[in-house]
Order: structure tokens, then C-alpha cells, then sequence
């Protein structure tokens, strides 16, 4: 589903020049669950941000099926990103101007469903992550576990076919944990690709495969 081949990301700060991803190859398969670990600062969020088209790589190539990705615009990455990606970011970057329900609506705007049929799709969601009770909540009341599973529910809303998880479990307690754990497995098993960047061994031991990033490359 995905090929990667000797890409390269540096980054510039000031003068210097920061390599992060310095030849990096990678394979993620149709219908798997990959886990993505490494050190603080190794460049994980920089592969996942560049695999979700958010950030395009300085060389290398990325193949997503067919499509040679290095090639597009930005704006057709975030084309490619709204139609096939969910994305749970680091930082959950909900809007804190929204509530909760409008929130994980959102990746719903630009499809062409009636309103009737977004509500449905949203209260499903918001049942599944257990935020059923804090759909007309202001998000930025929430707190960081709550929060994070609004950013979940707003990457699973749209059931995408590849789900791309940045530390999705790392505000969790055990119990919110099992729970993400279980909606991933779950989504996995019907088939969606799932790529999780995780500190956490319990989350990599609920994957199939777990590769590393370190000195810029993938080890596995
Ligand atoms: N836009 C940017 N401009 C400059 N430096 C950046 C930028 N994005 C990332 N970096 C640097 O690149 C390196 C890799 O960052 P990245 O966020 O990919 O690490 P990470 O593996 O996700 O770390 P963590 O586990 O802490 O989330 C870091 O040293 C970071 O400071
Ligand atoms: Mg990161």
C-alpha cells in the first residue's frame, strides 16, 4: 500500500542544517497494524507527517498504491489526505472555538452525506471512544485524555482507509488506553491499515510488526 525509498528530510534551524530522515526505506502493507518507535527527536512524527502529505520530503520517492506522491502539490496532498487518511496528530489539534460534536464532524464538511446521516456517523464514533456525554462540551474544558480521544474520533469519523496515529495513547489511562487498543484492533481486523507512532510497548505489542527509527534510518 505503501513504498518508501531512500527518503531524506532536513530541516533547517538558523544556520544549521538538521537531518532527520537521512535514507529512509519502508513498506507498510495493505490491512496491517504497524507500530513506530524510536528515541525523543528521532524523526517519527517528521515520517508520519510526510506519509500523511502534510510535509513533502527533500528527495526519495513515496508510492501510495500506484501514485507517486513526491510529485503532487500540496493541495492535491491535502485532497489525497482528505479522502484516504485519518490522522491523529501529536498535538490533537482540535479548534478549541467548536465543541466537541462539530469537532469530529468536521472531516464531514466536504463530503456530500446528509446532515442526518453525519449526525449518526458522529454519535457512533463518539460512543465507541465513550464521549457520548460530551458531544455540546467546549473542547478546550476537556481534558488532555478527553481531548485526544476527540482527535481519535475525529480521525476515525470518516472511516479512512489508512489510519495514522502520532502517540495516540499517550495521555491515557489504562482503562481509555484498552479501550483505543480495542477500537484499533477492531478497525484492523475490518481490514483498515493502521501506522501508530508509540514510547508505549503495550501499543507496539498489539501490532503486527514494529520497525525503528534511528540515526535517520528504519531498523527493524
Ligand atoms: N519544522 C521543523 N523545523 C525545524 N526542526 C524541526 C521541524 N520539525 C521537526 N524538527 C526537528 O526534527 C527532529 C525530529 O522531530 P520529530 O518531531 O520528527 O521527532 P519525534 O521522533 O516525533 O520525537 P517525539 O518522540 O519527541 O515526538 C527534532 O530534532 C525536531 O526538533
Ligand atoms: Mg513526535
Amino acid at each position: 500500500m505503501i513504498t518508501i525509498n531512500n527518503l531524506h528530510k532536513a530541516f533547517k534551524v538558523g544556520e544549521r542544517v538538521l537531518e532527520v530522515l537521512k535514507g529512509v526505506d519502508l513498506s507498510i502493507k495493505r490491512g496491517s497494524m504497524t507500530a513506530i518507535m524510536g528515541r525523543s527527536g528521532s524523526g517519527k512524527s517528521t515520517l508520519l507527517n510526510i506519509i500523511a502529505g502534510l510535509d513533502k520530503p527533500d528527495s526519495g520517492t513515496y508510492m501510495y498504491e500506484q501514485e507517486d506522491l513526491t510529485t503532487k502539490t500540496l493541495n492535491q496532498l491535502a485532497d489525497f489526505r482528505r479522502e484516504k487518511i485519518g490522522f491523529i496528530l501529536q498535538n490533537y489539534a482540535l479548534i478549541d472555538t467548536k465543541n466537541v460534536f462539530d469537532n469530529v464532524a468536521l472531516p464531514l464538511k466536504y463530503s456530500k452525506y446528509p446532515k442526518a446521516k453525519i449526525s449518526h456517523m458522529v454519535e457512533d464514533v463518539l460512543e465507541a471512544l465513550e464521549l457520548e456525554k460530551l458531544g455540546f462540551h467546549s473542547v478546550d474544558m476537556l481534558s488532555g485524555g478527553e481531548m485526544q480521544r476527540v482527535a481519535i474520533a475525529r480521525a476515525l469519523v470518516q472511516e479512512p482507509e489508512i489510519i495514522l496515529a502520532d502517540e495516540p495513547t499517550g495521555s491515557l489511562d489504562e482503562h481509555s488506553e484498552q479501550n483505543i487498543l480495542g477500537i484499533f484492533k477492531d478497525l484492523n481486523i475490518r481490514g483498515k491499515t493502521i501506522v501508530v507512532v508509540t514510547h508505549d510497548q503495550q501499543v507496539a505489542d498489539a501490532c503486527d510488526e514494529t520497525i525503528y527509527i534511528k540515526e535517520g534510518k528504519i531498523r527493524y
